[in-house]
């Protein structure tokens, strides 16, 4: 067995260093080491102790993949508490990140310094939980109740030089070495004649300066739906109220009663999925291509998106427009977006300066390019006629990207003379806000050229999931699928708004009529006008007529909702409402009532039984891949954990007998898939397909 913790002296000094790469994740086996370190540390004549992190961090948590299982002594809350109660000072020397457990640990020492650059930060809460090794009774003993609150409830970190501000370490250091950063420090405690200073022994701190059913009513507004802020916040409330040992007895109870919740086996799962999705078994051992400049082709909405991603992530970057006024065009956006990055904290002056962007119309300009987007207009021959050109400029082993939302990626590559290199890589609009990106990949494609997508991807800072070619790929097929599903509920009774409304409540940032009108009225009708109306699809026709009125959405100041200065997030129209009640007139449909509850089944259950034929075909090739696609791109509540974990959650059989009933309505459009049925009949779940 490797060894995960070093120990050594330097002089009068011990030197405890944690080294269970890659994050110092406090799992069972470090637990036991760690626990036998400081006994050693105990029983040695060294008069302090430091506690020092090898690699990249000082301690980057518990190890979260042991969550849900039985725990092993020692445990986390133990063992702090016996490091907190050792006689001698000892100091943690903070470098990188000092994240949960790993920043409960830390508190558990007596002293603390950490170089500059350091995170500082109670992440718990994006994982459903709470701190449970009693960061909750010890942070707020030292940094004070409403700075305690704020860190974990937020689950933000701070960095060291806020914590030092904060008081949550004593000293803030430049420097690259923590052992030496903690070396010095021990050394001056040593000649300060510093003891042991546990904070279980500080008085219990105040409460907080706003009531505490106010921090509710926030936590409740910032976090709706969500349980883990809400409990965290009770568990501070315990050290205020509670002596030490009742406080962390509190924690306990409400740490546990979280662990047992839906909401953080949901959590967790998007915390390992957001890694597991680039993880494919094709790309094992496959080398990507080295990319260091990228070419663009197209500078509007997308392709000034795409640009801006790619000069954020230090790249050159070649921009090609049809004209000098389009080009000049999408410089200006690209600047205007940097701007923004440099005002939101995301890209610092120094860097502002050094980007490095052309603009041209000439496609020469492209050929010493690594990877080049293409974001022109979506249709097949401008499409086809770009590749061309590009086939002829570009270098030999360069990578060829469509940003296309729908069209055969097989088909454009099928015009090229490289069919091999050719990729589709399916950023979301804003390219760079946005974190989902498809890299759609038709069989012709060379495995390294789907890796190097994958790789430039993360240099981007995406989520990349790879997809198959169909029609939308992954996330748009499944979209139209339970976008009609809403069109249907309409047609039927319910209001646009209201089922807005229910699925806010479930948890999506924004209802699907709201995200239409962000995305323009335009898209969907141009989408449907280009495939016509397939079997088994609802008829949309009350959103084309909005669409012919002119009623865009946002940038028309009118779509499903009105925008104006008395709404600027928009406010439901008497006008649409009308237009609802005579095509239902004319069709002769006598509305009906629809629940929030009917309507969040409803819409879920179409977004699963297309998600399961997405799956079953193989355009995703495992039920995560919809998971990361739903989470990062089309604003599913992260704390469900995507619609395939949702599925699993409510059972697939419950599933299976909805779109049977539903099928009473209309049988073509409720059709369930294949793989729903295969897989509750055999009592299984999506995710023993991951
Ligand atoms: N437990 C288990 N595995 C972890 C882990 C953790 N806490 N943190 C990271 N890992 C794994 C990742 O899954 C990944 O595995 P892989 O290589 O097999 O895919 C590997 O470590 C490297 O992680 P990243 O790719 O994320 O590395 P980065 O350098 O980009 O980021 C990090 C490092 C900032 C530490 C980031 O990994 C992170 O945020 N980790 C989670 C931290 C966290 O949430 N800690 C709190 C845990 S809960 C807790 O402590 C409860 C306590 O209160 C009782
Ligand atoms: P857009 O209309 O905003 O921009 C297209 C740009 O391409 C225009 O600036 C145009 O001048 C330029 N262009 C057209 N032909 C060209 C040529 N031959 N050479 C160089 N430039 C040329 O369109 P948008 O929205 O940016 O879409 C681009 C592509 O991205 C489409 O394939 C679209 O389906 C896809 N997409 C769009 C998303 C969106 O939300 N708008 C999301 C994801 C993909």
């Amino acid at each position: 067995m490797t060894e995960t913790v070093h120990y050594d002296r330097e002089g009068q000094i011990a030197i405890l260093t944690v080294d269970n790469p890659p994050v110092n994740a406090l799992g069972h086996a470090l637990r036991v080491e760690l626990l036998a370190a400081i006994e050693r540390f105990e029983a040695d004549d060294a008069e302090i102790a430091v506690l020092v992190g090898a690699g990249r961090l000082f301690l980057g948590g518990a190890d979260v993949s042991e969550f849900g299982k039985p725990p092993k002594d020692p445990w986390l809350p133990e063992l702090i508490g016996h490091l907190e109660r050792v006689a001698k000072p000892v100091v943690a020397a903070i470098h990188g990140a000092a994240l949960g457990g790993g920043l409960e640990v830390a508190l558990g020492c007596h002293y603390r310094v950490a170089l500059a650059g350091a995170k500082l930060g109670f992440p718990e809460v994006s994982l459903g939980i709470l701190p449970g090794a009693g960061g909750t009774q010890r942070a707020p003993r030292v940094v004070g109740t409403d700075a305690a609150l704020e860190l974990i409830t937020s689950g933000a970190p701070v960095d060291a030089t806020r914590a030092q501000v904060m008081g949550l370490v004593d000293r803030m250091v430049e420097g690259d070495d923590p052992r030496l950063a903690g070396i010095a420090y021990a050394g001056e405690l040593l000649e300060q004649g510093a003891v042991a200073r546990p904070v279980a022994d500080m008085p219990a701190p105040a409460a907080p300066g706003r009531d505490w059913s106010d921090w509710n009513v926030e936590l409740e507004a910032r976090h709706p739906g969500q349980i883990a802020q809400i409990k965290a916040a009770e568990a501070v409330r315990a050290a205020c109220e509670m002596s030490f040992e009742d406080g962390l007895a509190e924690e306990r109870r409400l740490f546990d009663l979280l662990v047992d919740t839906p909401q953080r086996e949901a959590l967790v799962h998007a915390f390992f999925l957001e890694r597991q999705v680039s993880k494919l078994p094709e790309l094992k051992g496959v080398e990507p291509r080295a990319v260091e400049a990228v070419g663009v082709v197209g500078g509007g909405t997308m392709g000034s998106g795409i640009a801006t991603a790619a000069v954020l992530a230090g790249l050159p970057v070649t921009l090609l427009e049809q004209s000098e006024e389009a080009a000049d065009k999408a410089r200006l956006t690209i600047e205007k977006n940097l701007d923004g990055a440099v005002k939101r904290g995301k890209l610092t002056e120094e860097k502002r300066g050094r980007i490095d962007l052309t603009t041209t119309t000439d496609f020469e300009a492209l050929s010493e390019a690594d990877v080049v987007v293409e974001a022109v207009f979506e249709s097949m021959d401008v499409k086809r006629q770009v590749f061309d050109q590009l086939d002829h400029v570009m270098k030999d082993g360069a990578v060829l990207a469509t940003n296309t939302s729908y069209l055969d990626v097989g088909e454009i590559a099928g015009g090229t003379r490289r069919r091999a290199d050719v990729i589709g890589m399916h950023f979301f609009s804003p390219a760079h806000v946005m974190k989902l990106l498809e890299v759609v990949v038709p069989d012709t494609t060379a495995p390294e050229v789907t890796a190097t997508a994958f790789a430039l991807g993360k240099r981007m800072g995406k989520i990349a999931v790879r997809a198959g070619v169909c029609d939308g790929f992954i996330g748009n097929r499944i979209l139209s699928h339970y976008r009609a599903a809403a069109t249907e509920m309409v047609l039927q009774g319910a209001s646009p708004y209201r089922i807005d409304a229910a699925l806010e409540a479930f948890g999506f940032a924004m209802g699907p009529y709201k995200v239409a009108d962000l995305a323009g009225l335009d898209i969907g009708y141009m989408t449907r006008e280009r495939k016509g109306l397939q079997t088994g699809e609802v008829n949309p026709d009350w959103d084309d007529r909005l669409y012919e009125m002119g009623r865009l959405g946002r940038k028309t100041g009118r779509g499903y909702y009105i925008y104006d200065e008395d709404s600027p997030k928009g406010r439901p129209d008497e006008e649409v409402t009308r237009l609802i009640e005579e095509v239902r007139a004319e069709r002769g449909v006598e509305p009906r009532e629809f629940t929030d509850t009917d309507i969040v089944e409803r819409y879920l259950t179409a977004m699963v039984n297309e998600a399961a034929r997405v799956v079953g075909e193989g355009i995703a090739k495992r039920p995560l891949d919809v998971d990361a696609v739903l989470l990062f791109g089309y604003g599913f509540p992260r704390w469900r954990g995507g619609p395939m974990t949702y599925a699993d959650h409510v059972g697939l059989a419950t599933l299976r007998d909805r779109v049977a009933r539903y099928a009473e309505d209309n049988p073509d459009f409720w059709q369930a898939a294949p793989l729903l049925v295969e897989l509750a009949d055999s009592e299984k779940q999506f995710k023993d397909l991951n």
